[in-house]
């Protein structure tokens, strides 16, 4: 089984550990030649972003090739997934990926400026993330296959609202800020997906951000705001190291 993820956060990463071991980095992977993928089972999970899916994830499905008996993908979300994962089926469809399994996992809201990241993490239990990923392992390890579970309204929807996050990528770094007391430690731009930040002198964005929030949320120092943030409260799921998400983007 290959699972391929991407996680700004942990989270994702935490739901591909929990499926198999052999997990694949996508940033890491779009830093090299594009690759045919043949394993029995082919899996990917990432986050839903303003309820679509991540633009690198569409370029990795875009660019590579994948030949598996059984495939599946796990969406995690905070709150509203709106129809990000019919969206990914039919954007896998579109490139020639059938996916048999179609899921999605509420898990703590890394978005900032939509919510209150503390209140995110104290009322966790009430999202039974546990028991619901035990569910999600179990139906993958027996090849469940899943017709897709949501509307065609909502996958218009997040269409929507997709498309006018996508007008904003590579300028996500505008409201972004660094404060003083930054020590210059370089976390920023080693947890950064994209390549998008430089620290020398000062830490420097260089206007290829996809929002993912990755900087801010695993600076060591809390030194980065985003305008507009609900708290100063940051989160990296529990299970998933720092350094697992650095080793992510090498
Ligand atoms: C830029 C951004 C946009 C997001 N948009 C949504 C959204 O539309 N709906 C939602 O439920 N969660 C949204 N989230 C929350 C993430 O999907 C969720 O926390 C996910 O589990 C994070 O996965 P990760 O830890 O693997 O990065 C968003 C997070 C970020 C950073």
């Amino acid at each position: 089984m290959k699972i391929f993820y991407y996680s700004a956060t942990g989270n994702s990463l935490k739901v591909a550990k929990s499926i198999g071991d052999e997990v694949y980095s996508i940033p890491s992977l779009l830093k090299d030649e594009n690759e045919s993928y043949t394993d029995d089972v082919i899996g990917f999970v990432f986050p839903c972003y303003y309820g679509s899916i991540p633009t690198i994830i569409e370029d990795f499905i875009r660019d590579n090739q994948f030949e598996a008996s059984y495939t599946f993908a796990i969406v995690t979300y905070g709150n509203f997934i709106l129809g990000t994962e019919i969206h990914f089926e039919k954007f896998a469809k579109k490139h020639g990926l059938r996916i048999d399994y179609l899921n999605k996992l509420k898990m703590i809201d890394s978005a900032l400026t939509f919510c209150e990241t503390q209140k995110q993490i104290e009322t966790a239990g009430k999202k039974q993330i546990e028991e619901h990923l035990k569910v999600i392992v179990d139906d993958i390890h027996r090849q469940v296959k899943s017709p897709t579970s949501g509307s065609y309204l909502m996958s218009k929807i997040s269409n929507v609202v997709a498309h006018s996050y996508r007008k904003g990528i590579g300028n996500c770094d505008k409201v972004l800020t660094v404060e003083e007391h930054c020590t210059l430690c370089g976390i920023c731009a080693q947890v950064c997906p994209v390549d998008n930040i430089t620290v020398t002198e000062a830490v420097q964005f260089h206007h290829k951000c996809i929002g993912c929030l990755a900087c801010t949320h695993l600076c060591p120092c809390n030194a980065i705001r985003v305008k507009g943030e609900k708290s100063k409260v940051r989160f990296r799921n529990q299970d998933v190291s720092l350094e697992e998400l650095i080793q992510a983007n090498v």
